[in-house]
C-alpha cells in the first residue's frame, strides 16, 4: 500500500515532501508550525491578515495603538471611510514577519505567505500590493493568494525582481475562478506555480455558496486536472479539504495531485497559535458542533464551531484599530448590522448581533474557532487523559502521521 512519502512535489527548484500545511489566519498558523513544514521538508504557511496585531503580539511593535491613537476621534462615528492604513507600515509589519520567519528557517522545505484579498483594508489595491511586495521583500518562498479572485495580484508585483523566481499559487474552488485568473494573468508571461483546489469540506471561508454540500473536492480536481491536460499546461495541483488521513492524501496523489494541503489536523497541535483550552474544544467537537454561516462580513460562508463567542457577540466596531474588512470605501457589513442593532435597541447596554460578526476583533482573540468540517474526529488523533482533556500533539507528529500511514490509519502520540 503506498504512502505519501512515496510521491515527492516539485516547487521552486526542491523536491518536497508533498505535504502542504494551509494557512490559518489570524496567526493560526503560526512562524513555529510554518517552520516546522519546513524542517520536515514539506511547505508550511503563515498568514499576513491582520498583520499590524500579529506583528504587535511577536514584536513588540504598536500598530494597532498607534493606528487606534490616530483615527480615536473616529470612534463613535459610525462612518469609517476616513480610517486609512499606512502602506509603509503594512509593509513594515510585513517584512518583521515574513523576515523573522525566514530568518529561522531550517531544512529543505517551503514558507509561503498565504494572503486573502479579501483583506480589503479600506484601500484594497494599496494594501495589497504593500503587502505582497514587502513579503517578498523580505524573502519569502512564495506566495499563496487566497480569498479573492486575484485577478490583479501578479500584475501588482511583475516588476519586483523576484516575480519570476518567488513561487507563486492561488486558491480556487471551481474550474471556472482558476479560467478567468489564467486569462487575466496571460498578459504578464507567467503561469502560477501551483493550484491549490479547496473543497467544501475545509476550514476559513470557503468558495462555495451555501449549498457547499452540493460539491465534491475529487470531482472538482478531476474537472481542473482534464481542463490542465487539454490546455497542454504543466500546474502542479494541490487539493485541499476534508484530507484527514495519510489514506485520503495517498488518494489524492495516485490521481494526478501533486501535493495535498491540510489544515484542521494541525490545529491540536503545540505549534498552532490556539489557546490550548481553544484546542480541547476542537478536540470535543461532535459533528453537531460544526456549522457553515454567513456571519463572516467577508459574504463568504464560513464553517466554524457553533459554541464559538464569536457567533451573536455585538461588540463595537474595532474599525479605528483594525479595520481590515473594509471595503474600498469605508463599509464593513459587520459595522452596519452593529449600527441597525444599536439604532433597534437605544437604551440597551450591549447588543446582540447575529446576522455578522466583527471578524477583525473575533479572529484577534481567538474567538472565532473556525475549523475543517472533520474537526469532530481530532479526538481520535490523540489520547484522552485521565482528567477528560486531550493530549496536544506536535506538528512533528501530525507531519510524520500524514508522510508514512498507510491506508485509513492514524498514528496515536507515543
Ligand atoms: C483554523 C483554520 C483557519 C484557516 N484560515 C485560513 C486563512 O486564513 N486563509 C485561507 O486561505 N485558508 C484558511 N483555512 C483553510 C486551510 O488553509 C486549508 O486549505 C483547509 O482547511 C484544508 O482543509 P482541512 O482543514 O480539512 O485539512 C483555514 C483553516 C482552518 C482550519
Amino acid at each position: 500500500m503506498k504512502r505519501v512519502d512515496d510521491f515527492r512535489l516539485r516547487l521552486g527548484g526542491r523536491e518536497l515532501v508533498p505535504i502542504v500545511i494551509g494557512g490559518m489566519g489570524v496567526d493560526i498558523s503560526t512562524a513555529d508550525l510554518a517552520l516546522e513544514a519546513a524542517r520536515l521538508g514539506g511547505v508550511g504557511h503563515i498568514s499576513d491578515a491582520m498583520i499590524g496585531a500579529v506583528a504587535d503580539r511577536h514584536f513588540g511593535t504598536k500598530f494597532v495603538k498607534d493606528k487606534l491613537r490616530q483615527y480615536k476621534f473616529n470612534v463613535a462615528n459610525s462612518d469609517k471611510s476616513v480610517v486609512r492604513f499606512d502602506p509603509g507600515q503594512v509593509a513594515e509589519a510585513t517584512r518583521l514577519h515574513v523576515g523573522r520567519a525566514m530568518e529561522r528557517k531550517r531544512g529543505d522545505g517551503l514558507i509561503l505567505v498565504n494572503c486573502m484579498e479579501k483583506l480589503t483594508m479600506n484601500a484594497p489595491r494599496e494594501t495589497l500590493r504593500a503587502r505582497l511586495r514587502a513579503a517578498l521583500d523580505a524573502g519569502i518562498d512564495g506566495i499563496t493568494l487566497a480569498a479573492g479572485l486575484h485577478l490583479g495580484s501578479f500584475a501588482m508585483i511583475e516588476d519586483h525582481p523576484r516575480f519570476r523566481d518567488a513561487s507563486l499559487g492561488i486558491i480556487v474552488s471551481s474550474l471556472r475562478a482558476l479560467q478567468l485568473f489564467l486569462k487575466k494573468i496571460a498578459r504578464t508571461g507567467r503561469l502560477p506555480d501551483y493550484v491549490v483546489i479547496e473543497g467544501p469540506l475545509a476550514g476559513g471561508h470557503l468558495g462555495f455558496g451555501m449549498d457547499w454540500a452540493n460539491y465534491d473536492l475529487a470531482t472538482i480536481a478531476a474537472e481542473i486536472r482534464r481542463y490542465l491536460v487539454a490546455e497542454k499546461l504543466d500546474i502542479p495541483l494541490i487539493p485541499a479539504g476534508g484530507i484527514f488521513t495519510g489514506g485520503d492524501a495517498v488518494g489524492f496523489l495516485e490521481n494526478g495531485a501533486a501535493a495535498v494541503q491540510v489544515a484542521t489536523r494541525f490545529t491540536v497541535t503545540r505549534e498552532c497559535g490556539l489557546p490550548d483550552e481553544v484546542k480541547q474544544k476542537y478536540f470535543q467537537a461532535t459533528e453537531d458542533d460544526i456549522e457553515v454561516n454567513m456571519v463572516s462580513p467577508t459574504g463568504y460562508p464560513m464553517r466554524m464551531l457553533s459554541a464559538s463567542p464569536a457567533i451573536g457577540a455585538g461588540v463595537r466596531p474595532n474599525c479605528e484599530a483594525y479595520g481590515y474588512l473594509l471595503d474600498g470605501s469605508g463599509h464593513c457589513s459587520y459595522a452596519a448590522s452593529y449600527n441597525r442593532e444599536v439604532a433597534a435597541h437605544p437604551d440597551a447596554r450591549r447588543v446582540s448581533v447575529k446576522d455578522k460578526t466583527c471578524l477583525c476583533t473575533q479572529m484577534r482573540n481567538f474567538d472565532l474557532w473556525t475549523c475543517g468540517h472533520n474537526a469532530h474526529r481530532l479526538k481520535d488523533t490523540s489520547h484522552r487523559l485521565a482528567d477528560g482533556s486531550y493530549r496536544l500533539l506536535t506538528a512533528e507528529h501530525v507531519f510524520r502521521d500524514y508522510q508514512f500511514s498507510a491506508g485509513g490509519e492514524i498514528a496515536l502520540p507515543e
